[in-house]
């Protein structure tokens, strides 16, 4: 069984993004979803799919929820189904749901392990938001604090958790 893993990137607010865009630009963000994605599946919305400024992320499996029966994506496996979708990822090592808010959601009661930045602001102006989180369920097993510095306007921490036994 691969192990299923949500990566995303939430503000104080909950606060994810805005008009299908993030609401940020962290690089060390982008480089860490890199670095843990490549060479595994990543798991998205049609939204988050159009909203990937290159189309399909290069040396990853990318798998897109979408009902539309037309969707052709290029480079990418659309399946209209969560179940579909996991069963064409079954003999991955580790499955990782990026967003949004949509697939989250249907995503969280069936994940093990949740790689997130936790963005130290709020954003009163997003349209789209991580759904609420039961934390009692989760335990964190690493955690780095960032300031915000000349490339980063926000602070922030990457948190890894696992879902307790
Ligand atoms: N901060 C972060 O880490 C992060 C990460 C990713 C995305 N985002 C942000 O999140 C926003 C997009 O999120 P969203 O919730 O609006 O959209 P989304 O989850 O990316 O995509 C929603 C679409 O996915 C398809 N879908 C979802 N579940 C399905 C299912 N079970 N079966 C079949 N199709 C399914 C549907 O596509 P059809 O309409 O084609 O049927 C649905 O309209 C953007 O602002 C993006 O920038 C933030």
């Amino acid at each position: 069984m691969s192990t299923i893993s949500i990566i995303a990137a939430i503000a104080d607010d909950n606060a994810i993004g805005k008009n299908l865009q993030l609401l940020w630009h962290l690089p060390n963000d982008m480089k860490r979803f890199k670095e843990l994605t490549t060479g595994h599946a990543v798991l998205m919305g049609r939204k988050t799919f159009e909203s990937l400024p290159n189309g399909a992320l290069p040396n990853r499996k990318n798998v897109v929820l979408t009902t539309l029966p037309e969707a052709d994506f290029v480079n990418c496996f659309p399946c209209e189904s969560m179940k579909d979708a996991l069963d064409i990822c079954e003999k991955e090592e580790e499955v990782f749901v990026i967003g949004g808010a949509l697939v989250y959601r249907q995503a969280l009661r069936r994940a093990d392990k949740m790689y997130i930045t936790h963005v130290h602001a709020e954003f009163p102006d997003a349209d789209t938001f991580f759904p609420i989180v039961d934390w009692s369920q989760w335990e964190e097993i690493e955690h780095q604090d960032f300031p915000a510095d000349d490339k980063h306007a926000y602070p922030y921490s990457f948190i890894t958790y696992i879902r307790k036994k």
